[in-house]
């Protein structure tokens, strides 16, 4: 594991997008593995950034997302395609047709099914991850157990609280969602963590420094051997 600290969130988005985009460079149609919530957006505009300057080429890079809430729509604003849509795919002309992202309305044991047909065969070149307040990864949620390929979960109550910040109230906050399991973001060739602001800090050292545990999702990361989390001072702290 190596870890970078940064002055700001910004440096630490600014770094974060400049690993993703060396691996676009080496590879034309790289699979990059997406994240949602709040930590990957400014990630994303320096993506964002490059394609329009012309300093990184998006036209043949695929996508595969690592969740999506059950029971939302793709054109809901609070749908992790829709966010995919605004702050990436979108601006840099990435059709749907090169992007894997569960579809939070379709039949869920079909959905995991196809989902897993395409990641079981398409490791992911590059995985970008940020890490809940409770350690998740995706949604992979503290558990009993390291779940390996993708699965639908209940999430935990400590994470609809927290993502309730971006839903009208807490009740509109799906209790339910499609996730990549910890072996699939594990089978990424290489994964960037993003890890930002002071109350990452207590799961950010459990994730380092802690036992390898399925109650802390992120921890399993310590075992890959390509990881680089990049974490701001708050963070870090
Ligand atoms: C959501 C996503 C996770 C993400 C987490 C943290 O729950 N499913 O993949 O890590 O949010 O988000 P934030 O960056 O907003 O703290």
């Amino acid at each position: 594991m190596r870890l970078i600290v940064t002055d700001s969130y910004e440096q630490s988005a600014y770094l974060s997008a400049q690993m993703i985009l060396g691996v676009i460079k080496d590879k034309a149609d790289a699979l990059l593995g997406l994240a949602t919530g709040t930590t990957p957006v400014a990630v994303y505009r320096y993506m964002v950034e490059a394609a329009q300057q012309k300093k990184a080429d998006f036209g043949k890079v695929r996508t595969i997302n690592l969740d999506e809430y059950i029971g939302l729509d793709g054109e809901d604003p609070n749908s992790y395609l829709h966010f995919m849509r605004k702050h990436l795919l979108d601006p840099c002309q990435i059709p749907l047709e090169r992007v894997m992202i569960p579809n939070g309305m379709a039949d869920v044991q079909e959905e995991l099914q196809r989902m897993n047909l395409f990641a079981d065969a398409n490791p992911s070149d590059v995985q970008l991850l940020s890490v809940g307040v409770n350690g998740h990864i995706g949604f992979n949620e503290p558990s009993d157990v390291f779940y390996d390929r993708f699965h639908a979960v209940k999430l935990a109550q400590k994470t609809r609280e927290s993502n309730s910040r971006l839903f009208p109230s807490i009740e509109e906050v799906p209790a339910e969602a499609i996730t990549m399991g910890a072996g699939g973001i594990m089978r990424a060739k290489k994964i960037v963590v993003v890890v930002s602001g002071s109350d990452k800090a207590e799961i950010l050292k459990k994730v380092v420094d802690g036992p390898i545990t399925p109650q802390v999702p992120a921890s399993v990361l310590q075992l890959h051997p390509d990881v680089t989390i990049v974490a701001d001072e708050a963070a870090a702290a």
